[in-house]
């Protein structure tokens, strides 16, 4: 696939002018700054603090995620990088009929999620410890993949194969519901990608990208995208369903029978 021509925010271009072309998606991707190894350590040694960050920056975005992804009692739904369950929980409140099943790379991120769902007392869903590129499930499982703040931190060329791997997953017509941190769209958003090139800790390796072009090769169908800010975080709710369709080229080499789980309490 082309990519845009890279070009960084530039708002003395005037703020309509520069806010138009970041919306057609004309400026960079940065570096994504862990590799897998790292971002599973970072994960384990934030996770007894993660909800801070998570709640007060991140909360309106993964609440119009739910809103947007209108899960239907009984359905089966898929949440990758569940975290500690932030999202989990308000899955498993409107699935009380269903199955849900949620994946990360982090045990103590999922100890965490283990817990705050024990509270639930719901008995309808299982963790699986694994990384997203593999992802312990048969084809055409799933109604609803959701997955929010995981594309921010992973590298760029990682996100076709991932999109296909949850392309993969998802029954014909399932919706596939995303959330991550985005390019700034007002003026006070720079200030997180400010952060990030200045490699201070604050945002767990997040910077801010897009992902239609990337969903679209992907095979996905009826893309559609809200901006939320939270506290300056500027972020992306994007939806879009798998068609009824043959797999597009990139679904069909990346789609595999493959069975990734890292091994753990958590598993299928
Ligand atoms: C920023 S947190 C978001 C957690 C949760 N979705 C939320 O919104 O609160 C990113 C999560 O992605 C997980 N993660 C990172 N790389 C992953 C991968 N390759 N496969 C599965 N999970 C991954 C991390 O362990 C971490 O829990």
């Amino acid at each position: 696939m082309e990519r845009p021509k890279p070009r960084e925010t530039d708002f003395s271009r005037g703020f309509e002018e520069e806010r138009k072309s970041i919306l057609n998606m004309d400026y960079e991707i940065l570096e994504a700054r862990h590799n897998h190894q790292e971002i599973v350590e970072k994960y384990d040694r934030i996770a007894s603090i993660y909800d801070l960050f998570g709640i007060l920056m991140e909360s309106k975005a993964r609440q119009r995620a739910l809103e947007i992804a209108a899960i239907r009692d009984g359905e089966r739904v898929l949440e990758v990088a569940l975290g500690t369950g932030l999202n989990f929980v308000e899955i498993l409140k409107r699935n009380t009929r269903g199955w849900v099943d949620g994946v990360d790379v982090s045990s103590k991120m999922l100890e965490k999620a283990e817990k705050r769902i024990a509270k639930t007392g719901q008995k309808n869903y299982k963790l699986h410890l694994c990384d997203c590129r593999h992802l312990p499930f048969d084809g055409e499982l799933f109604d609803v993949v959701m997955s929010e703040y995981l594309l921010d931190i992973l590298p760029v060329e990682d996100f076709v194969p991932i999109l296909c791997e949850f392309g993969r997953v998802l029954k014909k017509g399932g919706r596939l519901i995303m959330v991550h941190m985005t390019k700034a769209e007002r003026v006070w958003n720079r200030f997180y990608e400010g952060i990030y090139r200045l490699q201070l800790p604050l945002l767990a390796g997040c910077r801010g990208v897009w992902a239609k072009p990337f969903i679209e090769a992907a095979g996905f169908e009826g893309f559609s995208r809200e901006f939320v800010s939270q506290m300056g975080l500027p972020s992306e709710v994007v939806r879009a369903v798998k068609g009824f369709g043959p797999p597009s080229n990139g679904g069909a080499r990346h789609a595999r029978a493959s069975r990734g789980s890292v091994g753990s309490k958590y598993h299928s």
